[in-house]
C-alpha cells in the first residue's frame, strides 16, 4: 500500500485521478460515442491541469494517463487510401415507371437478352476490403468516393469478415465490396445503455439527451466503425454484407457467380439475391421484400439491382457518377393510417414529461402499433392535432413510428383541438417549461410517484449503493403496494415482508404482456443481505445515490471531500458551496433546494439511525482502488490484522463484504480458527478461498 508523506500528496493525487477518469470518459464520449459532451476548449483545460500536475508530482504519474496518449492512439487520424477503382453511388428510383424506364434504357443499349440480379440495399456504410494471397490487408471506406479512411483495424473487429480466406481459387490480388451495418437488436440495446449513461451524469435535459442518442442502426455503425480505439469497437458488435467483387483478372463471366465464389472463400453475402431474367421479375422480388423486410434483423432501405453479365456491364459503362448497368428502387417509408384515440402523458425518472398519442391499433412494418411520440409540445402544436384525428404514422430509420400528418379532411365537426396539459398526470403539480427548453417537466421530484421510484432505482443501482440483488422493477413494486415509500426505508425491510411477495413486471410498449412473479426465499435473502451490506458503501457513492439533481459521481466525489460529512452539507449556504473549485451556482441551488425539504431532511436523519456511511472515512495514506470492484468476500476466522481492517481494505479496493457463503460469494478470506461448517459449505459451493497473504498479494 502506498504511503503519502504529504496531505498535499495526497491531494494532488486524488485531483489527478479525478482528473484521469474525467479525461479518459471525455475521451470515450468524443472518440467512441461520437458525442462529445464538453467543448473542446473545456477538453484542453482539463488536460493541461493534468498535465501541470504531473510536472509538478512526476513520481504520481498514472502509468496510463491520458497525458501520455496524446499524440499516440487517441488523437491521430485516419490514414487516407485512394481507391483504385472509384466507389460510385448509384442512381435512385421510387417506382415502377422510373423502373421500367431504366429496363428500356439497357434494352436498348444492349439488346433483349441479358439478366438482372436483384440484391437487398442495406443501410449501413460501404466498406472496400482489400485481400493479398488470401489475407485481409487493408479496410478503407467510401469517404468522397475516390478516397477514404483506411479502418482496417476496425473492421478486423467485425466477426463476420474473414481475416484469412478459405480454399485455393480465389486471385492472388483483389478488392471486394460491401456494407457494415448494425442489427436492429444490437442498436436498440446499446442506446438504452448509453440513454442510461447519459441519465447518471444527471447533468443532461431530456431534450439533449434526446439529442445526444443515436438516431438509427446506420448512424450508430458509422460512429462506431470511425472510433479511433479498436477495442472500443469490438465493444460495439458490426455485421457485414459483402457485393461486389473487383479484380483485374476476372474470375467468372458473371455477377452472380462471382457473388457464389466469394461465399466459398468465407465472405458473409447475403442470402437475400436473386437472378431475375426480366423487370417483371424485379418487380415481384421488389414487392416481396416491401413486406419481407420487415422481418429482417436489420434496416434495408431498398432493392439494388444489377446487370448481371461483366462484359455487358463494360458495355453499358458509367454516367459521371453512376454506373449505367445497376440502379437502386428506394422503399418509401412504411405508413398506415389510424385514429388518434386519447392524447396521454408519461413522466419520466427526472419528471420530463413526453406526450403519447394512444391510436387504434394498426399493422406497420411488420408489428402492431398501438403508440406514437409526440415529443413535446412544439410537436403537437405543429401538428394541430385535434380529438379523433385520422392521422398518418410512420416507421422510418427510427425504431419508435412518428405521427407525420393529419387527414384533416376527415376531422370530425365540432371536435376540439388538443391543448398541451398544464398539469403532472401522476401528482397533479404545475409543470413547468424552462426557457430554451423544448420539454416539459413536474418538478415535484420528492413527491411525484414516478420521480420518486426514480430515484429508489438510482439508489440502488451498480454506481450508487450497489444493491445488485434489487432490480428496478422490484423497488418499483415494492413503491406500488405501499411497503416503502422513500428509499430510506429499505433499511426496514424485514425478510418475512418480502418472502412470496408477488411482483408485476410490465412492458412499456405493450400493457397486455405484464408478467408475475413472486420473490421466492434465496432472492428474498439475497435482497435483505444486499441492502444491509450496502451500509458499508462509502458517503461519496451514498451522496450521489440520494439522487440531487446534478449531483453526478464527480460532484459527488468533491463535495465529500470538501465537507467530510452529510451535516456540514446540508448546514452550508448556497454562497458556500458555490465557493468550492468548479461546482457553481446551478449545482448550488440544487442541494439547498433538496436539504430544504423537510421530508428529505427526515430520510437523511433515518439513513443516519441505520447506520450508512454519511461522512468520509478516508486515512491518510490510504489509497482507494477498484482493483477488487464486482468481487464478493467473506472475511472468517482470526487474522494477524483486525477483522475490521481486512473488511475495510476490501472496501477501500472497490470489493464488496457479504454475510455468509452462497453461491454470491467469490472469495472466502480464511483466517485461524475458521468454523469447519463454513469451510465446508465453501468448498462444497467450489468457492476460491484465500489466505491472508493471497488476499493482499491481490491488493498490492
Ligand atoms: S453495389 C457500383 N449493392 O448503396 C455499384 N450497393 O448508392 C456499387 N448499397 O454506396 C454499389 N447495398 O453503400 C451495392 N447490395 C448492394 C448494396 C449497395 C447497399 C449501398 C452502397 C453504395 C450505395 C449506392
Amino acid at each position: 500500500m502506498h504511503l503519502f508523506s504529504s496531505m498535499n500528496e495526497l491531494e494532488a493525487k486524488i485531483l489527478i485521478d479525478d482528473l484521469c477518469s474525467q479525461i479518459e470518459k471525455h475521451n470515450y464520449n468524443y472518440y467512441t460515442l461520437s458525442n462529445p459532451s464538453i467543448s473542446d476548449l473545456e477538453f484542453d483545460q482539463l488536460l493541461n491541469r493534468l498535465i501541470d500536475l504531473e510536472k509538478q508530482f512526476p513520481h504520481l504519474q498514472n502509468s496510463n494517463s491520458p497525458t501520455l496518449k496524446v499524440g499516440g492512439s487517441i488523437t491521430k487520424d485516419f490514414e487516407t487510401v485512394k481507391h483504385k477503382y472509384p466507389m460510385l453511388s448509384l442512381g435512385n428510383t421510387y417506382n415502377e415507371a422510373d423502373l421500367r424506364d431504366f429496363d428500356d434504357r439497357i434494352k436498348k443499349a444492349i439488346g433483349n437478352s441479358f439478366e438482372y440480379v436483384c440484391e437487398l440495399k442495406f443501410d449501413g456504410l460501404a466498406i472496400s476490403l482489400s485481400y493479398k494471397n488470401g489475407k485481409l490487408i487493408r479496410a478503407v471506406t467510401r469517404g468522397d468516393g475516390t478516397q477514404g479512411d483506411d479502418v482496417t483495424n476496425n473492421v478486423k473487429t467485425i466477426k463476420s469478415i474473414p481475416h484469412q480466406l478459405k480454399g485455393n481459387d480465389y486471385p492472388n490480388s483483389f478488392e471486394i465490396r460491401g456494407e457494415v451495418f448494425m442489427h436492429k437488436k444490437t442498436f436498440e440495446k446499446l442506446n438504452a445503455e448509453y440513454r442510461k449513461e447519459l441519465e447518471d451524469k444527471e447533468v443532461y435535459t431530456e431534450t439533449q439527451i434526446l439529442e445526444r442518442l443515436y438516431k438509427n442502426p446506420r448512424n450508430f455503425a458509422s460512429g462506431t466503425l470511425k472510433m479511433q480505439d479498436s477495442r472500443e469497437v469490438a465493444k460495439r458488435p458490426l455485421d457485414a454484407f459483402l457485393y461486389f467483387l473487383y479484380a483485374d483478372n476476372k474470375v467468372s463471366e458473371t455477377h452472380f457467380e462471382s457473388l457464389k465464389l466469394a461465399e466459398s472463400w468465407g465472405f458473409q453475402v447475403s442470402d437475400h439475391y436473386k437472378l431475375c431474367s426480366n423487370i417483371d421479375d424485379v418487380l415481384a422480388f421488389i414487392k416481396y421484400y416491401e413486406t419481407a423486410r420487415h422481418d429482417l434483423s436489420y434496416e434495408i432501405d431498398g432493392i439494388v439491382i444489377k446487370v448481371n453479365n461483366y462484359l455487358q456491364q463494360e458495355d453499358l459503362g458509367f454516367t459521371a457518377k453512376n454506373p449505367r448497368w445497376a440502379i437502386s428502387y428506394k422503399y418509401k417509408a412504411a405508413t398506415a393510417v389510424t385514429k388518434l384515440e386519447k392524447v396521454t402523458y408519461q413522466v419520466g425518472r427526472t419528471g420530463a414529461i413526453t406526450p403519447v398519442a394512444n391510436l387504434t391499433p394498426v399493422q406497420l412494418a411488420g408489428t402492431t402499433v398501438k403508440r406514437a411520440s409526440l415529443y413535446n409540445a412544439d410537436e403537437l402544436e405543429r401538428l394541430d392535432l385535434h380529438e379523433n384525428d385520422t392521422v398518418f404514422v410512420e416507421k422510418g430509420g427510427e425504431i419508435i413510428p412518428k405521427i407525420v400528418g393529419v387527414d384533416t379532411e376527415k376531422r370530425l365537426a365540432d371536435v376540439q383541438k388538443i391543448i398541451y396539459q398544464t398539469h403532472c398526470p401522476e401528482c397533479n403539480t404545475e409543470l413547468i417549461r424552462k426557457e430554451g427548453e423544448a420539454i416539459h417537466y413536474c418538478p415535484n421530484a420528492s413527491h411525484c410517484p414516478p420521480q420518486i421510484i426514480g430515484a429508489m432505482e438510482h439508489f440502488v443501482s451498480r454506481k450508487a449503493m450497489n444493491i445488485d440483488s434489487l432490480g428496478g422493477e422490484t423497488v418499483a413494486a415494492f413503491y406500488k403496494i405501499g411497503l416503502i415509500k422513500t428509499y430510506a426505508d429499505l433499511y426496514d425491510l424485514k425478510y418475512e415482508q418480502i418472502l412470496n411477495l408477488s411482483i408485476e413486471t410490465s412492458d412499456d410498449l405493450d400493457d397486455s404482456k405484464s408478467k408475475k412473479r413472486s420473490i421466492k426465499e434465496k432472492s428474498a435473502l439475497n435482497i435483505i443481505e444486499g441492502i444491509a451490506t450496502s451500509k458499508a458503501v462509502p458517503f461519496e457513492r451514498v451522496l450521489f445515490g440520494l439522487g440531487i439533481r446534478m449531483v453526478g459521481e464527480t460532484v459527488a466525489k468533491k463535495l465529500a471531500k470538501h465537507f467530510q460529512n452529510i451535516d456540514n452539507i446540508m448546514t452550508a449556504t448556497k454562497e458556500q458551496i458555490a465557493d468550492i473549485y468548479e461546482i457553481g451556482d446551478k449545482i448550488a441551488e440544487h442541494l439547498t433546494q433538496f436539504f430544504a425539504d423537510k421530508d428529505n431532511v427526515q430520510m437523511i436523519e433515518k439513513l443516519k439511525v441505520h447506520g450508512l456511511k454519511l461522512a468520509i472515512e478516508e486515512e491518510v495514506g490510504v489509497e482507494r482502488s477498484n482493483k477488487l470492484e464486482g468481487k464478493t468476500f467473506l472475511v472468517s476466522g482470526t487474522f494477524t490484522m483486525s477483522r475490521d481492517d481486512l473488511k475495510k481494505l476490501i472496501e477501500v479496493n472497490g470489493g464488496r463484504n457479504i454475510a455468509g457463503v452462497s453461491k454470491n460469494l467469490n472469495y472466502l478470506i480464511a483466517g485461524d480458527k475458521m468454523g469447519p461448517e463454513k469451510l465446508k459449505k465453501a468448498t462444497d459451493l467450489n468457492i476460491t478461498i484465500i489466505s491472508e497473504q493471497d488476499f493482499l498479494n491481490m491488493i498490492n
